[in-house]
């Protein structure tokens, strides 16, 4: 385990001393996005975003339990860009960072998360269903896992690290919008660059960009084909046309919003985008980031496409081919 100051959100540091800090912990992040003025912080963010980035999706999360502490400082260790999380909220409106709906997956329990307060899912294991998973890579350190919430990953990390945080189902997590904004503002997160906000929910970032015009945005998608055509693909919440038919007007009504889209690459190993959609979306001023890609040959072929990011559950392997 690394020595890191533990961060306060009373406590903002500026660029000279977040760079000392990184520094200091040894293997830090990005730091290129630093404390910028208001009207300035989306696009200082913007051209951070020109570099390409390694995104460690739940962390590093092929070789820890998922969206736990010890996924994250790993993720954070190898050097990744950003930590990729998904935020939900609990039945008594604290925020914390899950990915399923449901809890039995990845943890000692069953049921919907949102019928849980934060004190019931506290008490849960959320680190021992990868031992028994993932055999060759169980460790004894990941077995009673808590789960975590937004504050504490925020208090561990702080300014040091960047944060990709998915507003995940808002149909399920009323509120999350509103909540999710107050916790970044709560650790001024959005003013100092450190954040992304994603969603497969396009009501759920319009609401964000209203509400934060100065915070960066990102649009998932996801395409796969058609039942009746298979030769045609569909986007799964109708965001776009498929990715063989997206035209300049479907991207550029994202980029009145977002600052980039998130893809995923394959659906039941064919590829469902291709480098052509990738250079129509840059075309229009969106960043393309692909999810979640694990396999380094795979991870070449998109870099050879250009793309801006790749979400990965192996940082280590993505930073071995672009550093
Ligand atoms: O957020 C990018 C990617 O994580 C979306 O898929 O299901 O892993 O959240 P999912
Ligand atoms: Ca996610």
């Amino acid at each position: 385990m690394i020595r890191r100051l533990r961060f306060s959100p009373a406590l903002t540091f500026p660029a000279s001393a977040g760079s000392l800090m990184a520094g200091f912990v040894a293997v830090g992040m990005a730091s290129s996005a630093v404390a910028a003025s208001p009207t300035s912080a989306l696009d200082q963010q913007r051209d951070d975003l020109a570099a390409f980035q390694v995104i460690a999706h739940r962390g590093a999360s092929g070789q820890a339990p998922e969206s736990t502490l010890e996924a994250f400082t790993l993720a954070y260790e190898q050097g990744a860009d950003y930590l990729e999380m998904d935020a939900q909220l609990t039945a008594d409106g604290k925020l914390v960072v899950f990915h399923d709906d449901t809890i039995e997956r990845t943890s000692d329990g069953t049921g919907h998360i949102n019928d849980y307060t934060l004190a019931e899912l506290k008490a849960l294991d959320v680190g021992s269903w990868f031992n028994e998973a993932h055999p060759e890579q169980a460790d004894t350190a990941f077995e009673g896992a808590n789960l975590l919430t937004l504050d504490e990953v925020f208090e561990e990390f702080g300014h040091d690290a960047r944060y990709y945080i998915e507003a995940k189902s808002p149909e399920l997590n009323p509120g999350l919008e509103e909540a999710l904004l107050a916790k970044l503002k709560e650790y001024d997160m959005i003013q100092s660059g450190r954040v992304l906000v994603q969603s497969f929910s396009q009501p759920s970032l319009l609401e964000l960009h209203e509400q934060s015009p100065s915070l960066p945005l990102v649009q998932l998608l996801w395409y796969y084909p058609d039942e009746e055509n298979a030769a045609q693909l569909k986007e799964w919440t109708g965001v776009t046309p498929g990715s063989n038919r997206v035209d300049d007007a479907d991207f550029a009504a994202i980029a009145d919003y977002a600052v980039g889209i998130g893809s995923n690459y394959i659906y039941e190993d064919e590829p469902v985008i291709s480098a052509d959609f990738v250079q129509q979306a840059q075309d229009n001023d969106l960043r393309v980031h692909v999810y979640t890609v694990n396999d380094k040959a795979d991870m070449q072929q998109l870099l050879d496409w250009g793309v801006d990011g790749i979400f990965t559950n192996y940082p280590d392997r993505l930073l071995e081919l672009t550093r």
